[in-house]
């Protein structure tokens, strides 16, 4: 009990470092402008740094009334097609979430059935009718690559709105590398930051999007180590870890999750990904996730500053007796994933130093001290 209040209070009100944060964003800011968001690899450690700045400032933003209603004048112009033709609770929430902060207008797809498709339409016409009608389209697809395959298909069309990734296939899933590592900076702002940190990823690597983004997002930062901890059969692949191998960022493959328990800063849990298997012949579901689970009877092992991850949904990998743990970060990722996720719209359509000088004005009115949102 005592650790959640003091959780609690640490939550309350806007600490120092959030005001450095706020008011070196403004005055660096250099108005890093995106356009599609495709792929981790397109963002460095400049944007990584700007668009926490902006994340954090949005979220301070949004506790006054009158903040939340000047962001939501922001782009009250602007529509979003959510397109997610994949199960989506969170992404999907998150960027419509995101979307309201902003005062963009929303419609989705979440199943082929509604759409043309099913009249034999090809993806691409399907996705270009979009871009007819909105400003920005999120999507989430089955099939590696596919958001690629539709910015390409737009920048050849004479309307090339911006795509947005919200997870391809087994492939990437960069929003949530986006979120994972602003939460990760939030977790070691008063432990020297991420550079030097030791991650150990778990479950299944294989055919989990979320690590593979964000194994290689966390090469942005100097001296990170990290291990990766699954069974032979679901272990991450080889073009991540060659990838690792090409930024000098040094890895350990394992079995053993006892043994990295108490040298990692960070765990990232994962779930079986087990919708691939009848693709692949079902042949994972003899995989024992027990070995690869955080409970009651293991988490002592775990340092006392280390913070527990999950993109969730979880299984049983996590057992829901850790939650009041105050190293259990997962539900304050599934909130950051809305304040990251506002921050790269408002980079995408260029609203960013805005917010940032609403933010940093002295006395802003739109800066209340308070319970955190
Ligand atoms: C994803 O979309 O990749 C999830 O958030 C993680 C998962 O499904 O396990």
């Amino acid at each position: 009990m005592l650790r959640i209040d003091k959780r609690q209070k640490r939550n309350h009100c806007r600490s120092g470092n959030e005001d450095k944060i706020i008011r070196k964003g403004v005055s660096s800011f250099m108005a890093s402008r995106v356009f599609h968001c495709l792929s981790t690899e397109q963002y460095d450690r400049k944007f990584l740094e700007e668009i926490s700045a902006l994340a954090t400032t949005i979220r301070l933003i949004s506790k006054s009334k009158a903040g939340a209603d000047r962001l939501a004048s922001l782009l009250s112009h602007k529509r979003a097609m959510l397109y997610f033709v994949q199960p989506s609770t969170r992404t999907f929430l998150s960027f419509q979430s995101a979307c309201q902060i902003l005062g963009m207008k929303t419609a989705d797809v979440r199943d082929t059935s509604t759409s043309s498709e099913v009249k034999g339409e090809s993806e691409a016409d399907t996705v270009r009718t979009f871009s007819s009608y909105y400003d920005v389209i999120i999507m989430r697809h089955y099939k590696a690559d596919f958001a690629s395959y539709i910015a390409q298909v737009l920048n050849n069309s004479n309307r090339p709105v911006p795509v947005i990734n919200g997870g391809s296939g087994k492939d990437q899933h960069p929003t949530q590398a986006l979120l994972d590592v602003y939460t990760l900076m939030h977790s070691f702002q008063d432990k020297g930051g991420v550079d030097g940190k030791t991650i150990a990823f778990v479950g299944d690597l294989l055919r989990g999007r979320t690590v593979r983004s964000l194994a290689s997002l966390l090469t942005r930062f100097t001296g990170v180590k990290q291990y990766f901890v699954a069974p032979r059969e679901l272990q991450i692949g080889a073009d991540i870890l060659s990838y690792l191998d090409r930024h000098g960022v040094p890895y350990t493959l394992t079995e053993d999750f006892r043994s990295v328990l108490p040298v990692a800063d960070a765990v990232y849990m994962t779930r079986l990904q087990d919708e691939w298997d009848e693709r692949e012949g079902g042949e994972k579901k003899t995989i024992n996730i027990q070995d690869y689970s955080i409970t009651p009877e293991n988490i002592g092992l775990l340092q006392p500053h280390a913070v527990i991850m999950h993109p969730l949904p979880r299984r049983q990998e996590i057992s829901p007796e850790i939650d009041n743990d105050p190293r259990a970060v997962y539900w304050r990722q599934v909130r950051n994933g809305m304040w990251i996720r506002a921050a790269l719209l408002a980079m995408i359509f260029g609203v960013a130093e805005e917010i940032l000088r609403l933010g940093a004005a002295e006395g802003s009115s739109f800066l209340e001290t308070g319970k955190e949102k």
